[in-house]
Formats: C-alpha cells, structure tokens, sequence
C-alpha cells in the first residue's frame, strides 16, 4: 500500500513519468480546445468585421489603379481645353447622380476633369456603370477607387495637378443611416478628412467645393432656411455628418489657408437621379402598379420640400467653382486668409410630398395608389425652404426650373432608361 506522500511523490520516477504524462496529455488537451475556441471566435469576428466592411460599400481592397494607360487617361481627362480661366477638376462622387451632371457640364465649356467613385451598393451599381459609361463617352476618365486611399489621391495630384476639387463623393439618404451608420463615417468623415488631407498638402493647393446638405437645418422651424440659422440640431446620423462636414472644412480653411465652399442643396432631382429618392421610386412603384407610401406630419400635415431641379444645381456648382478664390497654403502651410463660404442651393418653392404625385401621375397617366403614414422619427424633416439670397449676391445663381417641368424631364428619361415594359422597370 503506498503512503500517501508516495502517492503524491513516488519513488520510482517512471511511476511519476507516467502520472506527469497523464496530466500533460490533460493539460495540453484542455488548452488545445481552448486554442481552438479562440481561434473559432477570432475566425467569426473577423468575418463579421469584413461583412460589415463589404456592407458599407467600401470597395477599398479590390479597387484597382496605376500603370502608363491608366495615367494617360487621367492626364488627357484633366487637360484644360479652353483658353481662359479654365480650371482642372477633380470631381468626387462622379459617377452618383450630381456628380456626373456636373462632369458633363464642366468638360463641355473645357475644363479638365477627373472623376473617382467606388461604385458602392448603396443603390443599383449599375446606374453608377451607366452614368460611368455616358462620362467615357464624353472624355471624362473616372478612377475605380475610395476617397480614403490616400495614396491613389496623392498619385492623382502628381500627375494632374488639380486646380480644383468638386468633392461630391458620400453617403447619402437620412433612413439608411439606422441601417449602416459606419458608412455615413466612412465616407463623410474619414474621407472628407483624407481628401482635406492630401488637398492641404499639395503644392499649389486647390480651391475646394464641397456638398453640404439643406438637412443640416434639422429642426430648424424659421423659414425659409439662410446660412445665418442654427444648424446644432440634427434630426439624422446623415444630418450631422455633413454638419461636422462644415466644421472640419472650417478648420482646413483657417489652419492650412483652404479655400472651401460648402453647398447645402435641398433635394435635387432630375433625370439620372438617385433610385433611394421618393419621386424616383413612386415613378417605378407608381409604374408596377404597387402602392407608395406617403408620409404625413403631426396633425395630417403634408410634408414639404424645396425640390431644386439637376440643372439649377450644375449651374449654382459651376457659380462656386467659378468664385471659389485661391487656396493660400502650399506644402501644408498656410500663407494667408483663404476664403470659406456656405450656400444654400435650393429653389425656393416648397411643394407638398402628395402635389408631387399628383404631378408624377400627370406625367406617367397612372394613378397612384398612396397610403397615407404618420412620419416615423427616422430621420426626416416636416419641410424644406432656402434662402437663395447669398449665392444669388455671390455667383448669380437663378434657378430656373419648376417642379412641373422638371418631373416631366424625369419621366422622360426614366421610361427612356428603363423602357415601358412594366417586367423590366
Ligand atoms: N441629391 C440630393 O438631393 C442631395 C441633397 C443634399 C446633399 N446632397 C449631397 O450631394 C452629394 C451628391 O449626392 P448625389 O445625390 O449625387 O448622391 P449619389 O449617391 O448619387 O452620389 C455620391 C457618389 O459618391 C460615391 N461614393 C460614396 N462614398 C464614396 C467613397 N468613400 N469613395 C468614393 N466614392 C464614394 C457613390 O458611389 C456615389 O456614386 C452628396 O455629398 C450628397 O450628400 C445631395
């Protein structure tokens, strides 16, 4: 019978082998399994990580730059073929909805034009592919890439030296934001930031304008909306990115001498328009015969908004660009005052949500049918309405376009891009 110490020490050592053993055999199975817990738990964090990556559009790893070819059409792109006062634009967002008007427009009187956009999903890439193809076909080059790839902005400012940046490129739409609000960060955040970033240091420094947006008026209830009104009441995630938007230009304007003008539009439409907008899809709703949802206020009132027509606002972007003032700082520092500026780009003329049906149904000859909802507190606001009195002092700005004309332009142009055939629309 063994003493207990000799259970606990024996004495013959291959005895105390065997038990060692036993008890590594223990041991190591225990930390082998936990071993592979870990690395199961590290295999789902990342896929959840690059899922939530993918989702927010980020096409970031898979955009592909570089090469003669590729800097042979930037450069043609960007070259200025006009003889005066032309400018050579970077153009963020090119391929979205305002992005591609103001390329075309642009490229038309000679200015030089580069696009980038990364061709995310937040709407049907296909449209992007399409608005893309159009821009080709009117010389305008547009880079597959993220406003976040610092080093491909920084390449395009070597070899096209940009004398201004129409930054269009983010993340729209206020109710998405409950859905994906990183993107909202991605793009109107970090890749403001990078852009300001690579803009402050190049020499010389362009003269940057940006898209603001009339949301960042939030709750705002003066009407109608001037740049002088309180903007720290933001009813989106959307809403106050672009309000954050305005402070970090302000500070690339007073720190680096940027010059930088902010454009808050109020929403635009017009053909080539965005699918996630309520005229684009009660037209494709209206024309599958199935029912669109209207949003109503408290106590049943109407929404409103200050629809601005494409054109308007091609031309109000054109007006900045034209008036923008010279950026100051080279290589990062700054050598005087630089202008910084805010415009309201609206239309002036509210026009309730289910007056706008009633035009898009004149326009299509299909009644729709509307069901009438209490607006959640997802993001939007009881109405819009600018004060167009500043852009107008400043660049003339005059819009043109009623919402009448203007929704019948779009439906034109929607049955033309979609066709009639009600399978396919
Ligand atoms: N359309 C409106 O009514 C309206 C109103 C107020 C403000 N705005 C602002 O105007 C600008 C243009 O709006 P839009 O209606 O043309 O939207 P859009 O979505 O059609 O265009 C934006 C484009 O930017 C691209 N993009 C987004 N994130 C990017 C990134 N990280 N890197 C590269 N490209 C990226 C998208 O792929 C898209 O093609 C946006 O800044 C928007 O917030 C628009």
């Amino acid at each position: 019978m063994p003493s207990l110490e000799e259970e606990l020490f024996p004495s013959t050592p291959g005895k105390f082998k065997d038990r060692n053993r036993h008890f590594h055999r223990c041991f190591a199975s225990t930390s082998t399994m936990f071993l592979w817990a870990l690395f199961l738990i590290a295999l789902t964090a990342s896929y959840i990580c690059f899922q939530s990556f993918m989702d927010s559009g980020n096409r970031y790893f898979t955009a592909t730059w570089g090469g003669h070819h590729w800097e042979k059409n930037v450069i043609n792109s960007a070259q200025i073929r006009r003889s005066h006062g032309g400018m050579s634009v970077l153009v963020t967002g090119a391929a979205g909805f305002v992005g591609s008007h103001v390329s075309l427009a642009l490229k038309k009187r000679g200015d030089g034009v580069v696009g980038i956009d990364n061709f995310n999903n937040y709407y049907d890439p296909s449209l992007k592919k399409a608005r893309k193809n159009l821009l080709n076909q009117n010389s305008i080059f547009i880079v597959d890439g993220d406003i976040n790839d610092s080093k491909l902005l920084v390449k395009l400012f070597d070899i096209a030296r940009f004398t201004h940046v129409m930054h269009l490129a983010a993340q729209a739409g206020v109710r998405y934001a409950m859905e994906n609000p990183g993107s909202y960060i991605h793009s109107n955040i970090a890749g403001l930031v990078t852009l300001l970033e690579v803009c402050k240091n190049s020499n010389p420094q362009p003269a940057i304008v940006w898209a603001s947006s009339s949301s960042v008026y939030g709750l705002n209830e003066k009407v109608p909306f001037s740049e002088s009104d309180r903007t720290d009441q933001p009813a989106s995630l959307y809403a106050a990115t672009k309000k954050a938007g305005e402070e970090i230009t302000h500070t690339y304007n007073h720190i680096y001498g940027l010059s930088i003008t902010g454009l808050r539009f109020f929403t635009v439409y017009g053909p080539w328009g965005r699918p996630d907008m309520a005229y684009f899809s009660f037209t494709r709703n209206i024309l599958q015969g199935k029912p669109i949802t209207v949003y109503r206020g408290k106590n049943r009132v109407d929404l409103a908004r200050d629809f601005t027509y494409i054109d308007d606002v091609v031309k109000g972007c054109i007006g900045s660009l034209d008036t923008s003032g010279k950026s100051t700082g080279s290589g990062g520092k700054k050598r005087g005052p630089a202008p910084y500026r805010i415009f309201n780009l609206g239309n002036t003329s509210p026009v309730t949500v289910p007056m706008m049906v009633a035009m898009l149904e004149k326009h299509l000859k299909v009644k729709a049918k509307k069901n009438f909802v209490v607006m959640p507190g997802n993001g939007d606001v009881p109405f819009t309405h600018a004060n167009i009195s500043s852009a107008r002092k400043e660049f003339g700005y005059k819009p043109t376009t009623d919402l009448q004309t203007g929704l019948k332009k779009f439906v034109k142009w929607y049955l033309s891009y979609y066709g009639y055939d009600q399978g396919k629309l």
